[in-house]
């Protein structure tokens, strides 16, 4: 279950006080039209002040909590993977600052690229009241990317939720220039088909660059995933707060965001032996896990209490993670 930082938490609650309530649920709402209807690229979405208090309010818990799991999958496979810098591309309010300081609080230096002013002033307010030194000291740089992007070298390379907002005929050449000088580049997209097939033309082509999956892939083969059938993403549970409930108009206390990701690397990191794909089916005795394999594509496995290592292993194991057959 993810839950937003406090010192986030905090800050949006007092952030959002500026407006009336009815006017901030108004704008999610236009928002969440507006999403499903699919960004034209050549709109700025987050154009004044209440649409980026909307944005932040009603997308930043969730986009915090899968950059963060797409993040801490990566981290599980690099714990020598200490990243001082980070370039986070259409950075928006800079959930994915937060999200990957609490992951590597080894980050130190770190830059947004934004195209929206008002997103770049509530960004900046925000990251004023982390406690970490790298989240407050961010630079807030205003940048339209056009068909490259030009960006320091870093450690780190976030581009969360931005690509289904770019021109499709532009996608190719700004992930390459992504890619450039990056220790890790780790992309994000909606858990959606469309989302999923984003995130695989961009490790389709990175990989032919040369550049190897870290995360979620256990390989660089074409994904073995039977396209129009299905789509490879994941799902992470996060808290609503009272004020998440009071703009969604929700009553649940949580929601489930799917999100699609890829995190890949020049370096020679290892990469998990599985990886599981759905939630595990669990009964007493048994656990059926789904898996995308190192060596036979999809697979379905049964791990019974006759192997009680692996069954005690396989009832920790969520939606996500990677599995393997020997411990
Ligand atoms: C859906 S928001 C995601 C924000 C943030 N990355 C997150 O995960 O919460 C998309 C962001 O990308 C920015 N963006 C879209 N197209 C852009 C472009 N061509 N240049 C710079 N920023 C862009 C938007 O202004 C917006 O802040």
């Amino acid at each position: 279950m993810s839950t937003l930082p406090a010192e986030l938490a905090g800050a949006l609650d007092d952030a959002l006080g500026r407006f009336p309530t009815s006017q901030v649920t108004d704008a999610v709402e236009a928002l969440i039209q507006l999403y499903r209807g699919g960004v034209d690229p050549s709109s700025l979405v987050l154009d004044k002040d209440l649409t980026v208090a909307a944005y932040a309010a009603y997308r930043m818990p969730a986009t915090f909590a899968a950059v963060s799991a797409a993040l801490r999958h990566a981290a599980a496979l690099a714990p020598e993977f200490q990243p001082t810098s980070m370039v986070d591309v259409g950075g928006g309010t800079g959930t994915s600052v937060w999200a990957a300081q609490s992951v590597w609080p080894s980050l130190a230096e770190v830059t947004v690229l934004e195209q929206s002013a008002p997103a770049i002033a509530l960004g900046r307010k925000l990251a004023e009241r982390s406690s970490a030194l790298a989240v407050r000291s961010a630079r807030w740089e205003r940048a339209v990317i056009g068909s490259s992007v030009a960006k320091p070298a870093a450690d780190l390379v976030t581009l969360s939720y931005v690509l289904g907002e770019l021109a499709e005929s532009s996608r190719a050449e700004v992930v390459r220039s992504l890619a450039q000088d990056a220790g890790l580049l780790v992309l994000v997209e909606p858990g959606t088909p469309a989302g999923y097939e984003r995130i695989v033309a961009a490790r389709d082509l990175l990989i032919a660059d040369g550049m190897k999956v870290l995360a979620p892939c256990p390989h660089e083969r074409a994904c073995p995933i039977p396209r129009g059938q299905d789509w490879c993403h994941f799902a992470e549970r996060l808290n609503r707060t009272a004020l998440h409930r009071r703009i969604k108009s929700a009553t649940l206390a949580h929601e489930d965001e799917k999100y699609s990701y890829v995190a890949l690397t020049r370096a020679d990191l290892p990469h998990v032996d599985n990886r599981v794909l759905r939630h595990p089916f669990k009964r007493k005795g048994l656990v059926s896990l789904k898996l995308c394999t190192d060596a036979d594509g999809l697979a379905e496995v049964k791990i019974t209490k006759r192997d009680p290592a692996a069954y005690k292993r396989a009832r920790d194991v969520e939606w996500g993670d990677g599995w393997s057959a020997d411990t």
